[in-house]
């Protein structure tokens, strides 16, 4: 019997079409949750066509069923590559200076986010609730309330949310702070993504703070928090085992041998910080004299948005620093770095993150970084690693008390940090590793999506009271 009592929209839906490991942390938080949660997944499909009125395709896939549907090349270029992914995605990464404007872009923006608006439109049932996702559909909740959806509307945002100085850059700033008033409850990643979002409530609308994270602006009502999203603990530890002894696991084994392994699992993406990632392994190896013919370090870089300009260049720079690294120190036997510019299957990444000594996960800025999650989660609790995790992803913040925390601008520092995991004890390694599983272990990926789902419905009750 259909259910649509929870409708889910985001841009980017998981790919039936042999899933590859590039799908970040939305595509991955988002499946799990709704696994349990027997709802609706709507989103572009992944494809371009040329008919602006394409409908719905209905399928089921994982457990899960979903309404998908193609965007022109147009909106493709205007929406998904343009104002998503050139203007919105780096300024929100506290990136003005990649921030590439254009009103088409914008225009491409707002016309998709109302054609998701009439494809929602008729889903909706009386006891529906929407559920928006990420950065591609701020306006969606303005134009679904246009069309006189009265449901409760949710939006979380999965990257970060920069501080109002860095958010007027963008002209038209009060328009979309003013379109995300139309949800009843956002959610954001950490903290410090919450108090950037208050204080634009208040210095560019005006709102009102009536306490309890509960806003006005122009007499309607909405309410902001925080919820770190997590994984499925259980799910990644079983798939880590399973990873660990495929064939695939067995073949890394077999090439690695005894040597310590370090992984960094990113899209190809300059937010990961990828690039002075490689300068601080270079680093260790000019320092570390013993860790030469030694240490592996493997970075996994699937490739992402090959249409913006910024990707296909950091594409570039990247194959030539690691051609350096291993041109400086590789030997006959021993090839230090090992970049791969492909994504690989869940379970394969997991095997290898169970068999890596040291995760060294550098972004510049992330809403969260659930790899970090995952690596914790795929140890083996008699011999785990150590995770390294940038000061700037929002992981840290809950990951804080486990692992070594770093400043991923500090190459020095990094690389001593690197040198310190290498010859982490046992005994430490399982103590700060138990910090982290306990803080997974209480807010896994069910508790954040039960918590949201929980806290939308008493939101919009009170909101229905007092109206
Ligand atoms: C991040 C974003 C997601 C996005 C993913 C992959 O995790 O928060 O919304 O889906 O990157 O990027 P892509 O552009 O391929 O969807």
């Amino acid at each position: 019997e259909p259910n649509n009592r929870l409708i889910v929209v985001s841009n980017r839906v998981p790919s039936p079409k042999g899933a590859g490991g590039n799908q970040g942390g939305l595509a991955v938080g988002v499946m799990n949750a709704l696994q349990k949660a027997d709802g609706l997944w709507l989103g572009w499909n992944g494809e371009i066509d040329g008919d602006n009125n394409a409908q719905l395709s209905h399928y089921d896939f994982d457990g899960v069923r979903f309404a998908t549907f193609p965007i022109t090349e147009h909106d493709h270029k205007t929406y998904y590559t343009g104002f998503s992914n050139e203007i919105l995605w780096p300024l929100f990464h506290y990136r003005p200076d990649k921030v590439e404007y254009s009103r088409e872009s914008l225009d491409g923006y707002l016309r998709v986010n109302q054609r998701f608006a009439r494809h929602i439109k008729p889903l909706v049932e009386p006891d529906t609730r929407v559920w928006v996702h990420d950065y591609h559909l701020i306006p969606l909740g303005y134009y679904l309330r246009q069309t006189s959806v009265d449901a409760p509307l949710g939006y979380f945002l999965h990257i970060p949310f920069p501080p109002w100085d860095v958010v007027r850059i963008l002209p038209e700033y009060e328009d979309l702070l003013r379109y995300l008033t139309s949800y009843d409850l956002i959610g954001l990643q950490t903290e410090i993504d919450l108090k950037n979002l208050r204080d634009c409530m208040v210095m560019a609308l005006d709102a009102r703070d009536l306490g309890d994270n509960v806003l006005e602006v122009e007499g309607r009502r909405f309410k902001i928090a925080a919820y770190p999203i997590s994984i499925d603990v259980n799910d990644a530890q079983d798939l880590a085992k399973k990873g660990e002894q495929s064939a695939t696991g067995q073949r890394l084994k077999r090439s690695i041998g005894d040597r310590p392994l370090v992984i960094g699992v990113d899209r190809l993406d300059y937010s990961k910080g990828v690039y002075k990632r490689f300068q601080a392994f270079e680093r260790l190896l000019e320092n570390a004299e013993h860790q030469r013919g030694n240490v592996v370090f493997i970075q996994i870089s699937p490739p992402s948005r090959t249409d913006v300009h910024e990707y296909a260049q950091l594409r570039s720079t990247l194959e030539r620093v690691a051609g350096h690294v291993n041109g400086r120190f590789a030997d006959y036997d021993w090839t230090p770095l090992r970049y791969l510019n492909r994504g690989y299957g869940r379970e394969a990444v997991f095997g290898f993150l169970r068999q890596s000594r040291v995760a060294l996960l550098t972004p510049l800025r992330d809403g969260m970084n659930l790899v970090a999650k995952e690596y914790v989660a795929a140890q083996d609790p008699e011999d785990p690693g150590v995770l390294i995790i940038s000061h700037l992803a929002g992981a840290s913040w809950e990951l804080k008390d486990g692992a070594l925390v770093c400043n991923p601008y500090d190459i020095d520092g990094v690389s001593d940090m690197l040198e310190q995991a290498l010859a982490m004890p046992l005994e430490e390694r399982k103590l700060r590793w138990r910090r982290m599983m306990d803080v997974l272990e209480t807010n896994d990926i069910h508790n954040w999506s039960q918590n949201f789902l929980a806290e939308l419905m008493e939101m919009k009750l009170a909101n229905s009271a007092s109206q």
